[in-house]
């Protein structure tokens, strides 16, 4: 029995709507504008995957969605109830594990800390927790602590303490940036299959263009700040992924091609077809130019 006090919405529903999202740090000439206009819409369900530039405002776009930074102006709705804070069926996985887990309190203490802030019952607490473990393959070392286990595994602890929250909407901020490339694909995995599983819709970010595609229905590519989304590119790859099979297929190859064009494009002030190019800080002349002849699609 879920503790849930709204239904989650149908598969293929709106669930989380971002309109004409603006967020600018601080204010007057010293004001860094980190996002000029977002908007695009989740459906339940679905998998969404967002890359850009580094500096883009990737951070700031999910922890304003998050109810973490309040917005400059434009609307952010999840269900139906605008975001003015946390919502309550959204939980974040964020890249640094090592800082999210509490180190005092073990594994299991780490993923129950949520669901007796919720005020579940000690009994449905334990159930949910020890699933989570499960889920994630961490069901032996529920008594250690955070710092006695490796990255993966830690992040691991993370990708459980969210799941275990039962989340319509998950947001994942380059959660496996620290970790090997073994352990990354392993964890890619675990998400897509957590995620076909339960059902949840998620926004993942991350810098990995080829992560992207492996995991995503579509993936928004965002300009350089402030930003803008150049594309919402449609990943029309097979339901089931597999790190060979799917890395394989020549679509995959199209489509990790077409994407690092524009994210290169997007480097060097690229806003979209017809807008005129706002180039990065320390941009050169060269960095200009080739900006410019990038705009005009030459
Ligand atoms: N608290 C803050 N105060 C002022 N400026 C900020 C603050 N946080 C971020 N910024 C600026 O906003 C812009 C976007 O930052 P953000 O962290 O959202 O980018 P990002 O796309 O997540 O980058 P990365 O890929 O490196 O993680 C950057 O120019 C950054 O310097
Ligand atoms: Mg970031």
């Amino acid at each position: 029995m879920s503790t849930e006090t709204h239904n989650r919405p149908a598969a293929g529903a709106e669930i989380l709507t971002v309109t004409s999202l603006n967020k600018v740090y601080g204010s007057g000439p010293d004001g860094v504008e980190a996002i000029r206009d977002i908007s695009f819409t989740l459906k339940a369900g679905e998998m969404v995957c967002i890359v850009g530039p580094s500096g883009a405002g990737k951070t700031t776009l999910l922890r304003s969605i998050a109810g973490l930074l309040p917005p400059t102006d434009g609307e952010l709705v999840m269900e139906g109830s605008p975001i003015t804070g946390p919502p309550k069926g959204m939980a974040v996985v964020f890249q640094e594990y090592a800082r999210s887990l509490f180190p005092w309190l073990t594994v299991f203490k780490n993923v129950e800390l949520p669901l007796k802030e919720r005020g579940m019952p000690k009994a449905e607490r334990a159930e949910k927790v020890n699933a989570a473990l499960d889920a994630v393959g961490l069901s032996d070392v529920p008594h250690s602590y955070p710092w006695q286990l490796s990255g993966g595994m830690q992040q691991r602890v993370a990708i459980a303490r969210a799941v275990a929250y039962e989340p319509h909407v998950l947001l994942m901020d380059e959660p496996f940036a620290a970790v090997d490339a073994q352990t990354r694909a392993d964890l890619e995995d675990l998400v897509r299959e957590l995620w076909s599983r339960l059902g949840m819709s998620l926004l993942f970010v991350t810098h990995d263009i080829d992560e992207s595609i492996y995991l995503g229905q579509r993936v928004l590519v965002l300009s350089h700040r402030p930003t803008v989304i150049l594309e919402d590119v449609i990943v029309d790859l097979p339901d089931e992924r597999s790190q060979i099979v799917t890395r394989n297929d020549p679509r995959f190859a199209e489509l990790r091609t077409h994407v690092h064009e524009l994210v290169q494009k997007a480097k060097k002030g690229y806003r979209g077809e017809g807008v005129a190019p706002i180039y990065a800080e320390g941009g050169s002349a060269a960095d200009s130019a080739a900006a410019d002849s990038a705009a005009h699609g030459a």
